[in-house]
């Protein structure tokens, strides 16, 4: 059963000066519900923009996006809310994305408290959401600033948690970590996906840990999809030159790292997707 349906969906960003700048163009697929479906290309080939835009952070021009059915941008206010509560983010830098005047405690309430879902004996309720991502109760009077980049990073998945979400983009959510700590957190975001039967987007750079966590690996590059396949036979089976380039490419570890392998590697034009050759039932690659 398809959960969320994407189709020909544009993205444009207005410019200071001059015309708006085509961010995304023409996206379509499907993600499956309970399936964790892969983003992978690198930065600046639009995988944030992607999921602000399935989150409904930012606006799209182009095309449609259904969720269960129904389109996004005719909910109403009801089920608006509902959307915001089903639809959740891990973000990237977890120490922007948690509010440094507030305690643990209340980080991982805020959700609940907005959404006004009723949790009983609340103490106990942030123990157990604690509890769920690998974190002790003590942790609960702390501020962010007091947290390892780790910890925090649980925090903030404990806090999308808290609200019992359906669908969760999480964009990036180790790649601000330090290694030592990428694997944990890594395992534990796969192991509450198996437990919950949550389904997710999951945004990365590095092709060998998207494939170590989703079921399905969509390949972006300049904003368009390049290739889409379920990720064994993506990598027994890559269609596409530049899937196999990444395949040959060596990941790089940090984001702060990144602009600096960019500038030194060539950037390949393909030219734009003309249409897609299906390889086989689930296998789909840009023609250009
Ligand atoms: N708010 C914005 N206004 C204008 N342009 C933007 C905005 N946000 C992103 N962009 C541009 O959109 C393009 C895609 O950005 P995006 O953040 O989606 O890339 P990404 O694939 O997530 O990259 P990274 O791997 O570095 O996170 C980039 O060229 C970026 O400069
Ligand atoms: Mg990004």
């Amino acid at each position: 059963m398809s959960l969320m349906t994407i189709e020909q969906v544009d993205k444009f960003y207005p410019q200071k000066t001059g015309s708006p700048v085509q961010i995304l163009h023409n996206i379509s697929f499907t993600i499956n519900e309970g399936e964790v479906l892969g983003v992978v290309g690198e930065s600046g080939s639009g995988k944030s923009t992607l999921g602000k835009i399935l989150t409904k952070i930012e606006p799209y021009q182009h095309g449609s996006i259904h969720f269960k059915g129904q389109s996004i941008d005719t909910l109403s206010k009801k089920e608006l809310k509902n959307f915001r509560r089903q639809v959740q983010m891990i973000f990237q830098d977890p120490d922007s994305s948690l509010n440094p005047r507030m305690k643990v405690h209340d980080i991982i309430l805020e959700g609940v408290r907005g959404f006004g879902i009723q949790v009983g004996d609340k103490d106990a309720f942030v123990r157990e959401r604690l509890n769920e991502v690998g974190l002790s109760s003590q942790f609960k009077d702390r501020y962010p600033s007091e947290l390892s980049g780790g910890q925090k990073q649980r925090v903030g998945i404990a806090r999308a948690l808290a609200v019992e979400p359906e669908f969760l983009v999480a964009d990036e959510p180790i790649s601000a970590l330090d290694v030592s700590v990428q694997a944990q957190v890594l395992n534990l975001i796969r192991k509450l996906q198996r437990e919950k039967e949550l389904t997710y987007l999951f945004i990365g750079h590095d092709l060998n840990v998207v494939r170590y966590i989703s079921d399905r690996i969509i390949v972006m590059y300049n904003g368009s999809i390049l290739e889409i396949a379920e990720s064994e036979e993506l990598f027994s089976n890559p269609g596409h030159p530049y899937t196999k380039r990444l395949m040959n490419s060596s990941p790089v570890q940090h984001p702060k790292d990144r602009c600096i392998s960019e500038v030194s590697e060539d950037r390949p034009d393909y030219g734009a997707v003309k249409s897609y050759q299906q390889i086989s039932d689930s296998h789909l690659v840009a023609v250009h």
